[in-house]
């Protein structure tokens, strides 16, 4: 079969201008150019696979044919170390039994108190009429839910606060290699440099007294350090001081910027929708009636879920996903040759109108199960798909129902900006994050 090849492009630079300044609109074009599209990203060939079929042929039947790889990885490696998110399908072929047990649904009754209680807390301090940075509000919700259900057995406020400032350093650190793909300024002892490496020492120290305590003491916090510390794989063996070290810092990473940018799309949607705000907060009240959401009341809460898929549908913050190829492979008729970066785009497929009826239009009553059923299930790709999973997906699907009802539930959450100006780097997000807040 002939090969789609995107024609343009600047030399030396192929289309990597393209990919920069209108992303969105970018993944669309290769998307209907083909299932299979060559562009060039500065010199290197590059691969955009659409359709569910295809995307599920690199995600999971020829699964053994990929790995991660790719600049942001590469740049990452040293914040990241051999964490899950980053790594390589051997390590991660090692270390994802590990890592499972933490992320149990059986475990989630647990996390969803620290979330709710989290949650509330933000909320406690917001005042009726005033103006925030909302973005701000959902990152430390996000990061506190986090290091509280990480470290549960750390009682002293002081440690965990101080992991929370720490992760964040770290987290913009990431986000900053993904922008300035460059390696050698990274390594100049420029202040964020300087500001990472003190960041690191410190989230070592207060890491390594947890794990050092938690060995000692043997006891299940009921959180997700104590599970990831006692797991064993068949041989059984644990994870080493170090492994514990990088998957830290990987679920920090990969589990607060996007649950928080989550938060801040939901606000956009239910602002531009006030029949849908108006139902879920009929829901709410009904299911809640003013009270702290538990674990048992999720289920109850039909729409507010259905509310919450959509958001991860047309929302999708991991926008675009990379693997590359590790043999020559073929995909659709076409070799990919061993080596060049294969990309899928989780928000092509969600704005496909062959995937979804009227894809833009934000429609929660399309998860209803009798409409839901027609849809091809790799063409929901919010978490990705196979062995790579985000494993923190019912965490983060939790985590977003306990937030939507806590904020929303009681909050009328109005952006300053009517257009939220949608950007897509590291990921999907808008431009405008200041809101208003008024209690109902
Ligand atoms: C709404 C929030 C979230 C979204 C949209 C999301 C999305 C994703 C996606 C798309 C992947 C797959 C990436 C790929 O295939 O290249 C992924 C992987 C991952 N996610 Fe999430 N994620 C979210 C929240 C979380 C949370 C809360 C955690 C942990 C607490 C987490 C931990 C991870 C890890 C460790 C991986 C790597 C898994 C592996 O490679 O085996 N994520 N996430």
């Amino acid at each position: 079969m002939s090969i789609n090849v995107l024609p343009g492009g600047l030399p030396l630079l192929g289309h990597a201008m393209d990919l920069l300044r209108r992303p969105l609109s970018f993944v669309e074009q290769l998307r209907d150019t083909g299932g299979v599209v060559r562009f060039n990203l500065g010199p290197r060939p590059s691969y955009l696979i659409s359709t569910p079929d295809l995307v599920k042929e690199v995600l999971i039947s020829k699964s053994h044919c990929f790995d991660k790889g790719g600049p942001l990885f590469k740049q990452s490696k040293p914040l990241l170390g051999n964490g899950l998110v980053g790594c390589d399908r051997e390590q991660a072929r090692r270390s994802r039994p590990l890592m499972n047990p933490a992320f149990h649904h059986s475990r989630m009754a647990r996390y969803t108190e620290v979330m709710s209680q989290v949650s509330r807390e933000i909320a406690d301090g917001w005042t009726d009429g005033s103006t925030v940075d909302f973005d701000d509000q959902m990152n430390i919700a996000t990061m506190d839910a986090l290091t509280r259900c990480l470290f549960a057995g750390v009682s002293d406020t002081e440690t965990a606060a101080e992991v929370r400032t720490v992760m964040q350093v770290i987290v913009n650190g990431v986000g900053r290699r993904a922008f300035i793909p460059i390696s050698f300024v990274h390594k100049l002892p420029l202040p964020p440099k300087l500001r990472e490496d003190a960041a690191m020492r410190k989230l070592h120290t207060v890491v390594d007294g947890v794990i050092a305590s938690y060995r000692q003491g043997g006891v299940d916090h009921g959180d997700l350090m104590s599970m990831m510390i006692m797991a064993q794989d068949d041989a059984g063996n644990g994870m080493t001081d170090t492994q514990l070290h990088d998957e830290v810092r990987s679920i920090m990473v990969a589990g607060t910027e996007t649950s928080a940018t989550m938060m801040l799309w939901m606000a956009y949607a239910l602002h531009q929708h006030p029949d849908i705000r108006a139902r879920m907060q009929e829901e709410l009240d009904l299911v809640l009636a003013g009270r702290r959401i538990d674990y048992e009341d999720i289920p109850k809460l039909e729409y507010t879920s259905r509310v919450v898929q959509e958001a991860l549908r047309r929302y999708p913050v991991a926008w675009l996903l990379t693997r590359y190829a590790t043999v020559d492979v073929e995909i659709d008729g076409v070799t990919i040759p061993a080596g060049s970066d294969v990309m899928f785009s989780p928000y092509a497929e969600h704005m496909d109108p062959r995937n979804f009826d009227d894809p833009f239009a934000f429609d929660p009553d399309r998860w209803l199960p009798s409409r839901a059923r027609a849809m091809h299930r790799q063409a929901f790709l919010p978490f990705g798909a196979g062995v790579r999973k985000c494993v923190g997906e019912s965490f983060a699907f939790t985590e977003m129902m306990i937030m939507v009802a806590t904020f929303f539930g009681s909050w009328t959450i109005t952006p300053v900006h009517e257009d939220p100006e949608p950007t897509a780097s590291t990921t999907y997000r808008p431009r405008h994050t200041h809101f208003t807040l008024r209690r109902r």
